[in-house]
């Protein structure tokens, strides 16, 4: 048996179909249930500065009513922040945030941020919260990471989970590969995710510095035709599988 690998399910999709309507249904907390029935080890939801999904309401109730752990993704910007302060989340996952996007596009900019990022780190840690940086798989980001002082990266891998060909996905496994390696020598533990589906997901899985995967995407749209407990025990049972093999 290798080291367990964390299956976080990302409910920012429900809320995406309630916000459609502006009404009460579907709700991510009542899906945030059923993800843990499903063998959910986590809860991941991305408070937006637009509100776009997720809003205060569901975080809050998440953080009452989940049993395994919360991870809040969130841009390192003040407003957002003070919530975090106060709600005390087991996990902040800092990612970029663009207005326009249609989601999280790339890994942060260690440099240009690297001010706010120290500081919203240290805000955290202040208060006993583990943080994670969003960021590319690139080596010269692991050390970035660790000089901010966070607890671990999450490993981009929406380049892998675009790639066109098996020779290109190949190569972007590599590259997932050494950053993770580089993360671990830099002392920090590897998250990814972005855009892991069920089709894809099991080279990633299988590597062994990586401790928890991130998705959303793949998993609520397989709800919506199986139920999301039975879509989390599916992606479960593949990532289990893959770090066993
Ligand atoms: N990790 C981060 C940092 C993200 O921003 C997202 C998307 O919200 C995910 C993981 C999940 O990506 P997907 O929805 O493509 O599985």
């Amino acid at each position: 048996m290798n080291d367990p690998l964390r299956l976080y399910v990302n409910v920012d999709h429900v809320a995406t179909v309630r916000e459609a309507r502006r009404t009460d249904e579907p709700d991510p907390v009542r899906a945030a249930v059923l993800a843990e029935l499903g063998g959910a080890d986590g809860i991941t939801v991305h408070l937006r500065e637009d509100r776009r999904h997720i809003q205060d309401r569901d975080v809050r109730l998440l953080l009452e009513t989940v049993r395994t752990g919360v991870n809040l993704e969130l841009a390192a910007e003040e407003g957002v922040l003070r919530f975090a302060e106060d709600w005390r989340p087991m996990q902040v996952t800092f990612v970029p945030e663009h207005r326009e996007e249609v989601t999280t596009e790339g890994g942060l900019d260690l440099e240009e941020a690297s001010g706010r990022l120290l500081a919203a780190v240290a805000q955290m840690r202040a208060q006993a919260v583990r943080t994670a940086l969003f960021v590319d798989a690139r080596e010269d980001a692991m050390r970035a990471s660790a000089a901010l002082g966070a607890d671990a990266v999450e490993l981009h891998t929406g380049e892998y989970a675009n790639a066109r060909t098996p020779e290109g996905a190949s190569a972007q496994l590599g590259r997932l590969r050494d950053a993770a390696l580089a993360a671990r020598e830099a002392g920090l533990a590897v998250h990814a995710g972005h855009g892991l589906t069920y089709e894809n997901v099991a080279p990633v899985a299988a590597i062994r510095e990586v401790e928890e995967l991130n998705i959303g995407h793949s998993i609520v749209s397989r709800s919506v035709f199986v139920g999301i407990e039975r879509a989390v025990r599916e992606m479960k049972e593949i990532v289990t599988a893959a770090r066993n093999a």
